[in-house]
Formats: C-alpha cells, structure tokens, sequence
C-alpha cells in the first residue's frame, strides 16, 4: 500500500522538494490570506504579519479562546484537491483540523495534531500534510463535496501557535525516507518509513559483527498515525553492546545496555478488576470495542445540571453558566451496554436542574460588569467581576433551572429502559459553589455533603434494587481531608479528615439501616505537581508522579509534599491506592474503591500515553475496583494507544496479576507488568527514560510464540504489532519511550 502521509520536520526541508507548484492553491504565504480566501476565524487574536517566528517573511500568529478557530474560506470551492500541506509551530498546541462545505453545512472528521504523530515544537516550524484520499487518525477520505472553508479549531483550554505556507497541494509527493530503526525483544529490529524505501539496503550489525536477518514482515496500519513499519527477525538474538542499523544512506546507532534482572512468577496471583480499563464518555461503539472500554461513565461537571424529563443541562463555571440540551443518558447507557461496556451514571443531588435548553444565568443585560463573556454568545457572562470576585447578587435559580429532589430523581431512574451498573451521587459537589455557583453559592459543608449522598443513593436504590452507588466523586486531595468550609468543619467534626469521616458515616448508616447503600468508595485523582509547561524536566516528573499511586517512599513533588494540611499519616506522600485501602478497612471495610477521574495530565504527549501505560498496570496491581479516564482519550492519540496496548481489539492483558520481582526496581523511570491467565503469561513494560534502551533478563518467563505490541519510540508515536517467538528470556530489550506488550500464545 502506498503511504500517504507525510510529516517531515523541516529541518529535514534540504532533502525535501519545494512542494509548491503551479496548480497549487496558496492560502496563506505571508503576509495577508491569499487572493481569493475570507478571514472566518473567531475568538482569536490572529496577526497575519508575524515577525516573531516565520518561514519566508512572516507567519500567521493565533492565539484562540477555548473552542475558538482560525478559519479561512474559499470564494468558491475547491473539490479536487489531494491535500493541504502546512507548517505549524507551537508547544504541542491543542488544535484540531477539519473542511467543512458552507453550501450544505457538511464537514470532514476531526483531525486533532496528535493524529500526525509529530511533536510539533515552539521554536521551529514542522511541516504538516493531510491526504484528502486517508485523512490522518481515522484514515478514511475527504470524500467529494462542495468543500470550501478549512478551519482550525483550539481545545477546552484555548491554543497558541504560528502557521506558515498553508496549501492546497494538487498531488502529494512523498520523498522515500527511513525515520527510525529500533531494537525490540530478544531478537527484532522494528522499522518505520515513509514512501517506497528500498528494505534491501538495511542492514545489522552488533559489536561490529554483522548480524542475519533471518525474515521480514512489513505492515501499513490504516488506523494509526505511524507509518509503514517493518520487522526485521534477527538470525541470531541482540546483546549488550553497540547496535548499528543501516538504511540507504541512514544510519541508526544504540548503545544496547547491561541486562536489568527479574523474576515473573505466575503462580503468585490475584484477580485485576475489569472495570479499571475505563473512559468517561465514549465516542462511539467502535471506540468501545476499538480499546476494550471495560466501564463508560456519564459523569463530569456538565451533568450536575442534568434534566433527564426535558433533555438539558448546563456545564456551570466550564461554560458560562448556559443551559444546553444534552443527549439522552437513557440512550447512552443502551449503546454503551450493547457496545459491551459498563454504565456508570452520575445522578444530580443539588436541588436545581436545567429549565431549557437556551437559559444562561449572568446575561450581561442584567450583569454588565463581568471578565468574560462566551465568545459564542457575547451576553452570556462568566459570572465573576473583572477582579475575579463571584456577582452579586447570586442570580434567582429559576430564571435558569428547575427544582430537583429525590423523588424525581427516583421517578426517572424506575423508568429508565437501559440500567446503569452503577450510580454516582453527583459530581465533586463539595466545590459546587465555585463549579455551579449560580444554583448552590453556599459552601458544601461535611453534613450537607453526607445527607445528600444518603438521600440520593437511597432513592436510587429503592428505584434500582441491583444498582451500585458510588459516591462523593472527590476531586481532590485537598477536599479528601476538608470541605469547602474549611477547617472549622474539621474541627467541628473532632479533627477527622473528610473522607474518613464520611466511610465512617456511611458503615454507620448502612448498620443502622441493615443495608449497604455505598459500595464504593469515589475519588477524583490528579497530580499535584504542575507539568503544564511540558518540557524535558515537567515530562520526567510526570512519568515519576505515577509512584503517588503507590509508593508511600514517593515524597509528592508539589505543594502536597511540602505542606500537606491534613491529619494523615506519612501525609507528605499521596500513596494513593494503599492509603485509601487502608482507610476504608479502618473506616467501612469492604467498600471498592473507584477513580472515576484521572489523567495523565496530557492526552497529546507519547508520555501521557506512556503515564497511562503504567497507571493502568498499577490499578491492577494495587486492586483498583474501577477506574475511568478523563477525560474522552483520542483513540489514535497517545493515551488511546495505552488502552489499545492493554486491551486492543479484543486482545488483552491477562485477567490475574502475577508477580513481578525486579532486583533493582527503578519506577521512575521503568514499568512492569505481568498477567497470567489459563497459565499464559502477558507483559507489559513501560521504558520512561527519553533516551536510554533497557533490557531484561526476566526468569520464568517461558519461550516460545507472542503476539506482540507497542507504541511509543523514535518516529512519535508509531505503533502497530506483530507475532514473534521469544528465542530466550535473557536478554529482551525495550527502546526508550516505548510501551511493549507481549502475550504468550
Ligand atoms: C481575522 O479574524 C480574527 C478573529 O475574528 C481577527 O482577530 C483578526 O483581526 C482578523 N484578521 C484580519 C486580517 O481580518
Ligand atoms: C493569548 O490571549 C490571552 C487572552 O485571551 C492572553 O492572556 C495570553 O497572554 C495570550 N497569549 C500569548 C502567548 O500571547
Ligand atoms: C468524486 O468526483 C470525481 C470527479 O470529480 C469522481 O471521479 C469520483 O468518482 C467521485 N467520487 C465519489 C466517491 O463520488
Ligand atoms: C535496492 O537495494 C539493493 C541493495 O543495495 C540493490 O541491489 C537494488 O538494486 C535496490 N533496488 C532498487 C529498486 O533500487
Ligand atoms: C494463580 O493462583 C492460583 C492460586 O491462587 C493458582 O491456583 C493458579 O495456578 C495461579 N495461576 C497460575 C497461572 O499459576
Ligand atoms: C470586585 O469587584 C466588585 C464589583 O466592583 C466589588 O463589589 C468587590 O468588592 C471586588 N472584590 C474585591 C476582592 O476587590
Ligand atoms: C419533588 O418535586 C416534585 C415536583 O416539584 C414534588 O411534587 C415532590 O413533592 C417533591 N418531592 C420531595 C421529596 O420534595
Ligand atoms: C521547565 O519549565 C518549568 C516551568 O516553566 C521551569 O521552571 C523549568 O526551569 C523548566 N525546565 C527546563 C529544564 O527547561
Ligand atoms: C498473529 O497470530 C494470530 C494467530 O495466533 C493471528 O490471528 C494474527 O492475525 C497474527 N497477527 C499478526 C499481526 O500477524
């Protein structure tokens, strides 16, 4: 199959063709939009004469709003083109691409920047193309229409970057390249390409020997933002030492390491909770069954609003207090469920919900005086002053919502058509004044907290006797321990932390009552520590911050390990998983526990994906009863690929933990992870180190035939897989940045 996409760096431009020709159409070169092409761009500061960073005279300079877009139209169409090439600049900036047709209001997927599998950096341009015949991430075509706007569209958090020499190419011409050669397991050389290379050149060597290969197989993903990837067999198994790969005219040097020992010993084992490989909403069946979704849930601050009698809601602080009509949770649960996923469905617990789907609570007619007002609706306000004060007076609830209470929330749960699994009382509710200031401006106190969380979860039984509840659905590790109130709750409540207290609270109940009404235990997980700025230091300490989870050794490398303002013990470590298993067998014994919101802390990165890896091996590992990521992961971006590693097209990681004995464990830099079922063993191992290969000399690891997979590596995020024999277990090697998956079969 022919490659069509091409994503060369520019500073490879040298050996690159100026891809411009004559039946090319130009949209923006420098200086001002080409001839012909409309500024539709909206929410954004756009200088099309920037000096700062440019390719020829100058670049086009954006810096969008949250979900606001550079976007350009054709005073025409422009039907026949192959693709559109064009060279980005920015720190990995969120930005998503797609055509849209003004005629007939139609318009192609959605290409996020993560599709291309290419860093794109702050300080240099990388060229970018899409291939209108395989549109980069989901590899379909463009398709013909009367296409005539291009529109790139920034995330929830807004987007800064520079695009130069935007075009529409009428061929695509794709210049033959290797981009990266890498050693993997005991004896295969993975190749990743681009165009009609020539594999006859490539060649192996190790400490100066040649070394066979002894077969090959080549494979072009269509769903993956890889490229062709090849892999060579060796005739005979690497080793320690200097790796040299030629191709054509590259050449690709490793320093393979001294092995790291370690024991795999499947007889040691216990069951990994299905329901921790979940999302929070899904975007399709497909993607269900795409990255074996375990658990969906419908959760998040955009639902606390949710009325299921009319089909509105209202996201609150996320978007300017505006009511908006909302899918139909009972439709949800029924195609997540017939998909083979899960339901976990949150179940509002404030006392209001949205009237319609049109009302927003500061409209700048009532509240002139505010920060910021929707750049989609220039009368809805943020409902804070300039200086970052809440308005007042707080609006009345009924101009927006409608009165909520337990028995609506029974009268709709008895008659839902599709079951949820189980249901979450609310959503963070203890930062509600802040979150849905406009309906609930009180702070959420300890008792206030517990009486909803009881009332709500005993009309959700009583309306589904089978359900389970999860609740508070914590966002943080500060209000683990207090509340909105502050410390004067605490200490109003003899000094005991929040989350023990409401365990505690919650066994009482429940004795009382004879019947258990909170089955698991909900947090909200995310690091403390700021890795926002995204460069070398901030991703080291992302793919280390994963220790939190479980290693009560793991000083927190924020504000938690320096000032932990608590009343826990060893409370400058998180210990995540432990402390919380702990806290619940002192507390209620036998409540699960659940995170139904974690990240990675950064969906567009290989090393959010690499982070994702290693979480979603220490959620087995440490028991985890459920776990859903927020929040939807790119099904081709880098988290998407940690699910497909595990759980891929319904081949996944074993269903039992099996110890792994490492002799000298390194988890900042290194994950292992071993399942066994029906005595087969499956490994996954997580390289965090940038730049240094590892390998293992793992006992009991049995020889033999695996099916194996990874992502991560040299060439972005390549990924694919393919089936090998293991010749030996004494020396299988990981490239850096690289996630392997391998399943004896
Ligand atoms: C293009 O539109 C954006 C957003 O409305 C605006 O900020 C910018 O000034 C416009 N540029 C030109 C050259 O019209
Ligand atoms: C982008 O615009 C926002 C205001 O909308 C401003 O606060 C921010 O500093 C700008 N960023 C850059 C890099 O210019
Ligand atoms: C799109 O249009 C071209 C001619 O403009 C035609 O050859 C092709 O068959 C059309 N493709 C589809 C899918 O309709
Ligand atoms: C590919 O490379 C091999 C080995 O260098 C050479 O013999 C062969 O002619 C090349 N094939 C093409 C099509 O260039
Ligand atoms: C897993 O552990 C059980 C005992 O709990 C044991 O019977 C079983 O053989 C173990 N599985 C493997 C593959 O060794
Ligand atoms: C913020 O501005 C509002 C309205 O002008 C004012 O009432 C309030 O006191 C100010 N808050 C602070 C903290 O300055
Ligand atoms: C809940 O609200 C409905 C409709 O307003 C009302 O009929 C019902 O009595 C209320 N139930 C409770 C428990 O307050
Ligand atoms: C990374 O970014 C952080 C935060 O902006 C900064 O403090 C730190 O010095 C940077 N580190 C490196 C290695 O650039
Ligand atoms: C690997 O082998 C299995 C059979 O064990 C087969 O179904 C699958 O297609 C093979 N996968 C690849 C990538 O070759």
């Amino acid at each position: 199959m022919l490659l069509r996409i091409l994503k060369a760096a520019v500073a490879l431009a040298a050996v690159v063709p100026a891809f411009v020709r004559a039946d090319d159409l130009p949209i923006y070169t420098d200086g001002a939009l080409a001839s012909g092409w409309e500024n539709w761009s909206w929410g954004s500061t756009i200088d099309f004469a920037a000096t700062d960073l440019f390719e020829g005279t100058s670049s086009a300079s954006v810096n969008s709003t949250a979900w606001a877009a550079l976007s350009v139209k054709l005073e025409g169409t422009f039907p026949t083109y192959a693709g559109l090439k064009f060279d980005i600049a920015g720190a990995q900036p969120d930005v998503q691409i797609f055509v849209q047709s003004s005629t007939d209001n139609s318009q192609s997927p959605t290409i996020p920047l993560s599709a291309f599998g290419k860093t794109i950096t702050a300080n240099s341009f990388t060229s970018l193309l899409i291939d209108f015949s395989a549109l980069p991430g989901t590899g379909s075509p463009l398709g013909n229409g009367t296409w005539d706007r291009i529109t790139f569209q920034a995330g929830a958090n807004g987007a800064v970057y520079h695009v130069d020499n935007i075009v529409l190419v009428q061929s695509i011409v794709v210049v033959p390249q290797f981009l990266s050669a890498e050693p993997l397991t005991s004896n295969i050389i993975a190749l990743t390409t681009v165009g009609a290379v020539n594999l006859s050149t490539v060649s192996v060597t190790l400490n100066n020997q040649v070394v066979k290969i002894a077969s090959q197989n080549t494979y072009n993903p269509v769903d993956t933002p890889s490229k062709t990837i090849t892999y060579f067999t060796l005739a005979s198994p690497l080793a320690a030492g200097s790796l040299v790969i030629k191709a054509g005219s590259t050449s690709f040097s490793h320093t393979l390491p001294a092995v790291q020992y370690g024991s795999i010993v499947q007889s040691v084992n216990y069951s990994i909770s299905p329901d921790v490989y979940g999302v929070n909403f899904p975007t399709s069946a497909s993607y269900i069954n795409h990255l074996g979704v375990t658990i969906s849930r419908w959760g998040g601050n955009a639902v606390t609003a949710y009325n299921p009698f009319g089909g509105f809601t209202n996201a609150g602080n996320d978007w300017y207090f505006e009511n908006r009509g909302s899918d139909s949770a009972d439709v949800w649960i029924g195609w997540v469920k017939g998909a083979g996923s899960k339901a976990l469905l949150t179940v509002p617990a404030l006392d209001w919900v949205s009237k319609d789907a049109t009302s927003y609570s500061y409209p700048k007619s009532i509240y002139p005086d505010q920060g910021k007002f929707d750049p989609f609706n220039s009368d809805a306000g943020n409902g804070l002053f300039p200086n970052g004060s809440y308005i007042t007076p707080v609006p009345d609830p009924t101009t927006v919502y409608t009165p909520w209470n337990t028995s609506l929330a029974k009268t709709w749960l008895s008659g839902l058509k599709n079951k949820p699994d189980i249901v979450a009382i609310d959503n963070e509710i203890e930062i509600t004044s802040s979150t849905h200031q406009d309906m609930h401006p009180q702070p959420m106190s300890y008792d206030e907290e517990l009486s909803r969380v009881i009332n709500f979860a005993t009309a959700a039984k009583a309306a589904l006797p089978n359900v389970l509840v999860a609740a508070p659905s914590t966002c943080s590790w500060w209000f683990y321990w207090t509340s909105s109130v502050g410390y004067s709750d605490n200490a109003a409540h003899n000094n005991i932390d929040f989350l023990p207290w409401f365990l505690a609270q919650m066994q009482q109940h429940d004795k009382a009552t004879g019947k258990r009404l909170l089955d698991y235990l909900d947090i909200h997980y995310y690091f403390q520590a700021d890795t926002s700025s995204n460069n070398a230091s901030a991703k080291a300490l992302r793919l280390r911050a994963t220790r939190s989870l479980w290693d009560s050794s793991y000083v927190d490398e924020s504000w938690v390990g320096s000032n932990p303002q608590n009343h826990q013990w060893n409370p400058t470590a998180v210990d995540l998983i432990p402390r919380f298993r702990t806290l619940i067998d002192i507390n209620y014994p036998g409540t699960k526990l659940s995170i139904s919101e974690w990240s990675s802390t950064n969906d567009n990165d290989l090393t959010g994906g690499l982070v994702t890896v290693d979480m979603l091996g220490i959620f087995g590992r440490y028991k985890v009863d459920s776990a859903t990521y927020w929040a939807t992961p790119d099904e081709m971006g880098p988290v998407g690929l940690a699910y497909w590693l595990y759980r891929g097209y319904g081949v996944y990681f074993g269903s039992y933990s099996a110890q792994v004995n490492m002799a000298n464990p390194s988890p900042d830099v290194l994950g292992v992870y071993a399942g066994t079922e029906g005595g087969k063993l499956t490994l996954v191992i997580v390289n965090k180190d940038p730049a240094t290969p590892m390998a293992f000399d793992l006992a009991n690891v049995p020889t033999g035939n695996y099916f194996m997979r990874h992502f991560g590596g040299a060439a972005g995020v390549a990924k694919w897989q393919t089936n090998i024999t293991l010749e030996s277990n004494n020396y299988i090697v990981v490239p850096p940045y690289t996630a392997i998956f391998l399943k004896q079969q």
